[in-house]
């Protein structure tokens, strides 16, 4: 049975939510592989709309075994709230919900720093989420992390603990010129995340590996978007993790020869939430139209997303960093009634067009995008189930982004809800075959 990663191509919040949601239903397992709660994925189901920070969308499915990696960063307090409030809803989360003894987690100061952080930069600043997050990741990598794991061992957590915070209180009192943090606070309190969480702390790369052995289905959900990739994104206007299909090896412990597929989600138009470049921006009012068609406000900041047209130099550049197998078109009927639908197909920079994304960013900054223009479509694609019932312009759309990203297109999402959806191809349902 296949395994697949699905991801984003964009800036983040191109519908991998509702894309992981609709695959979920023929996979066994779902799993987080980067990142934290910065992400917010909304899904609306038969019952209800919920939003998932780090949980896997797949727990709305009954018996799916949901997984957070070892490549997220983890916020206990967080993933404790986000758990009480889905089981309010009816959703039995601790029957089907692991978390890697290896992910690392997020503490008080980790958004302590990354607020002070923020407000030193200035106009230079992230726009980060405020979740912790690029510190958290700062200690992984700087190898001062405390993991999931050590929360299981009082003595040992303990230990690293006094000596981050004694190193954290420095920092804050020299140079940020903030209060101490109190380390007894934090142990007890921590300490107590740790006790509830215990039961669900498992090695979930043997676990992952055994179940592929015995032909189980994996879905890899990916957080954030191929432009926020630490390594491959718009940098330093990123996250701090691998959002790209390659985090999904590392953040989980599979090796690549175990994945068969990477789909990557992309929204008929682009969006961006925070700072850092964005070549197809719609300034003023002039991205207004996509905003309250789309309702683009971010589901965890609730801050505005900036809006612009398709960015096809953006996509081609995710499909090649990914090693894209198809592609996901989502809210195609955002842009029902739009008179004309623009594709960008180069950057314009000094005279010099640029068909793959320039990795200087003050190219990217200072380009001009050039469009090629399509007409717009009157018939309403919203909620459209069959490709055969798409108005001839929006094929020709569907069609153009396949050409320009060098990429199939398996599905073409036309509303929110989960049968608002075209399936073409079901990468799950027609490997099996
Ligand atoms: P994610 O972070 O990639 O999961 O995306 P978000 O959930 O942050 O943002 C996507 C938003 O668009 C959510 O509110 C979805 O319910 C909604 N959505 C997803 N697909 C479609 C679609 O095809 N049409 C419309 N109109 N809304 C969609
Ligand atoms: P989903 O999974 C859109 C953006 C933030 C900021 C930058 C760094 O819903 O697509 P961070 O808090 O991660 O250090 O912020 O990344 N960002 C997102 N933008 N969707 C997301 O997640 C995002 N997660 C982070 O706005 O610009
Ligand atoms: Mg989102």
């Amino acid at each position: 049975m296949p395994n697949i990663i699905v991801v984003g191509t964009q800036w983040g919040d191109e519908g991998k939510g509702k894309i992981v949601h609709l695959l979920a239903k023929d996979a066994d397992v779902i799993v987080r592989y980067q990142g934290g709660a910065n992400a917010g994925h909304t899904v609306i189901d038969h019952r209800a709309q919920y939003t998932f920070h780090m949980i896997p969308s797949g727990i709305l499915h009954p018996g799916k075994t949901c997984i957070l990696g070892n490549g997220m960063v983890i916020d206990p307090a967080a993933l404790l709230e986000e758990i009480e409030l889905l089981e309010s809803q009816q959703i039995p989360v601790r029957e089907n919900f692991l978390i890697s003894h290896r992910a690392h987690l997020i503490l008080p100061y980790h958004r302590a720093i990354e607020r002070a952080n923020e407000k030193l930069k200035g106009p230079r600043r992230i726009g980060t989420t405020g979740r912790g997050i690029g510190p958290s990741y700062a200690d992984k990598m700087g190898r001062t992390g405390i993991r999931m794991c050590d929360l299981l061992d009082p003595t040992g957590f303990r230990k690293i603990l006094e000596a981050n915070l004694a190193e954290m209180n420095l920092l804050f009192n020299r140079l940020y010129d903030a209060e101490s943090m109190d380390l007894e606070k934090i142990f007890e309190t921590y300490c107590g995340y740790g006790e509830r969480l215990k039961s669900h702390v498992v090695d979930i790369s043997l676990l992952i590996n055994d179940l592929i052995d015995r032909s189980k289905t994996v879905l890899f959900e990916g957080a954030q978007g191929t432009h926020l990739d630490v390594d491959h994104g718009t940098y330093p206007f990123v996250t701090s993790s691998s959002s790209t299909a390659g985090g999904a090896c590392t953040g989980t412990g599979v090796g690549p020869t175990r994945i068969n597929e990477v789909i990557g989600v992309t929204k008929a138009y682009t969006t961006r939430v925070g700072s850092g470049p964005f070549p197809t921006e719609l300034l003023g009012d002039a991205g207004n139209g996509l905003k309250t068609r789309g309702n683009e406000f971010g589901a965890t900041t609730g801050r505005p997303r900036r809006c612009g047209w398709y960015d096809a130099v953006a996509v081609k550049y995710a499909v090649r960093v990914n090693g894209l197998s198809s592609l996901a078109v989502t809210k195609l009927d955002v842009l029902d009634g739009e008179p004309e639908i623009k594709l960008c197909t180069s950057y314009l920079y000094d005279g010099k067009h640029y068909t793959d994304m320039p990795l200087n960013e003050a190219i990217i900054n200072s380009c001009e995008p050039v469009y090629e223009v399509l007409e717009g479509w009157e018939t309403p694609t919203s909620g459209a189930t069959l490709y055969q019932e798409l108005p001839e312009p929006a094929k020709r759309f569907i069609e153009r982004v396949e050409v320009l990203a060098g990429c199939k297109v398996d599905i073409v999402s036309t509303g929110s809800r989960e049968n608002e959806t075209i399936i073409i191809r079901n990468p799950l349902v027609t490997e099996k075959q």
